[in-house]
């Protein structure tokens, strides 16, 4: 017979626990830090009915990237590919009993169908915050970013490390409307292109541009709007309070767009300032209308969020390179190494393992009769910071040492 592959499915990972060590790292200070804003946490299936998907995602996340498939009942079934369709419907379906304004937040996998590359896999694991439906909108744009840069903070980050570019939706269709004139579909097709700039030449770029518009390509400080220059105020607002707050490392930018419909306001992504790390690392903005999308809120409703995702993979990208991640420690405190193959021995063994638990250490017995010197070169590949060694000595004296490596 033909033997098995080790490898896994592509883009996917496998964790041993030197993995799972790093990723809950990344996990609680991530948890540690939104619940210091008061954000609580929520959870979902990972499977979702397709149709969430297809009124106001991404074209891009729709037709390339989901994995989408038909179950037994004829059902149209998707691994939810980002988490912000699951919440709306989340908030949709209780609308009535949440109390207003929520702060929520999430860690699910998330599945993509992309090609896997640095900082980009295809199941990948996102930190989501959302605050919805509030009253002053600028207040919490303004707080979420304060957010951001304080998660990465606690991370031991600088500020020089990384550079939040912002921009905004309102202001960009301002700008379709009154300087290219265009009508909702060239809007969205344009829009379109915009986000894929950075991932194409400039003559490509170009090439398309013209075939939707013979406006010259401007810089929207340049364009002479009233309705343009209100929203571009907007965002130097929020760009003032966030440097009066320290954050210096924050910039308008217009060809930050995001690929998703469903944004209407503020939409912002942060870059590893490393450009060995040239994916974005986070990215939000605000959505005024995807709760609405469900039947369970009426028409001239607008509950309206503001949130952000963040991916543990370009977060561990951006840690590793920057030496800023914490030494491994394994979750067993004490291994145990019985030398004798005597019952009496091994029952005192035992009794000293249980003794330790009690007193809250993780211990792990190893059976197999090393010798002291096997045992200590165990306890240090696995990185375990203790050991016991029991044989007829210890057993017959009744008291054994703990020694620190
Ligand atoms: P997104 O820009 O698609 O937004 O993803 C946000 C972040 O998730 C990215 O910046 C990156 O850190 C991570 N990410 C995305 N795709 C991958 C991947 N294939 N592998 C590893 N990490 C990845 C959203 O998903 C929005 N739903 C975020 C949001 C929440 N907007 C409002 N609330």
């Amino acid at each position: 017979m033909k033997k098995l592959k080790t490898e896994n499915y592509k883009g996917v990972r496998d964790f041993y626990p030197r993995d799972v060590f790093f990723q809950e790292y990344i996990f609680e200070t991530w948890k540690k830090t939104v619940e210091s804003f008061g954000f609580e946490q929520y959870n979902a299936s990972l499977l979702e009915n397709s149709e969430i998907y297809k009124a106001k995602t991404s074209e891009e996340i729709i037709n390339n990237q989901t994995y989408t498939f038909i179950d037994r009942g004829d059902r149209e079934v998707t691994l939810r590919p980002e988490m912000t369709p699951t919440l709306a419907r989340m908030i949709a379906a209780k609308k009535r009993e949440l109390s207003f304004p929520l702060r929520y937040y999430s860690i699910p996998n998330c599945f993509r169908y992309e090609r896997p590359q640095r900082g980009r896999m295809r199941e990948f694991w996102q930190l989501n915050v959302d605050i919805l439906n509030v009253k002053n909108d600028k207040f919490y744009d303004i707080e979420i970013i304060k957010l951001i840069n304080q998660i990465l903070l606690n991370f031991k980050a600088t500020s020089s490390d990384f550079t939040i570019k912002i921009n905004s939706r309102t202001l960009l269709n301002a700008v379709y409307k009154n300087y290219y004139e265009f009508n909702e579909n060239e809007a969205l097709t344009f829009q379109r292109l915009l986000d894929k700039k950075d991932k194409i030449t400039e003559a490509e770029f170009l090439k398309e541009y013209e075939k939707i518009t013979d406006k010259e390509y401007k810089d929207i400080s340049d364009i002479d709007d009233k309705e343009v220059k209100k929203e571009l105020n907007y965002i130097n607002e929020i760009i003032d309070v966030c440097k009066s707050a320290s954050i210096s490392n924050i910039e308008f930018d217009q060809n930050i767009v995001r690929g998703f419909d469903y944004y209407t306001g503020v939409v912002f992504e942060v870059f590893d300032n490393d450009p060995e790390n040239n994916r974005a690392l986070f990215g939000g903005g605000r959505y005024s209308n995807l709760i609405d999308l469900f039947e369970t809120v009426k028409d001239d409703v607008n509950i309206s969020g503001i949130g952000f995702g963040i991916g543990d993979v370009p977060m561990m990208n951006f840690l590793e390179s920057r030496n800023l991640l914490p030494e491994f420690v394994n979750s067993t405190d004490i291994l145990l190494g019985i030398i004798s193959d005597d019952q009496k021995v091994i029952d005192y063994a035992d009794s000293a393992a249980t003794e330790l638990r009690e007193q809250g250490k993780n211990v792990s017995i190893n059976y197999d009769g090393k010798k002291v010197g096997d045992i200590m070169k165990t306890a240090e590949k696995n990185s375990i910071k203790s050991v016991v060694v029991i044989g007829e000595k210890e057993c017959e004296e009744k008291k054994y040492e703990v020694k620190s490596l």
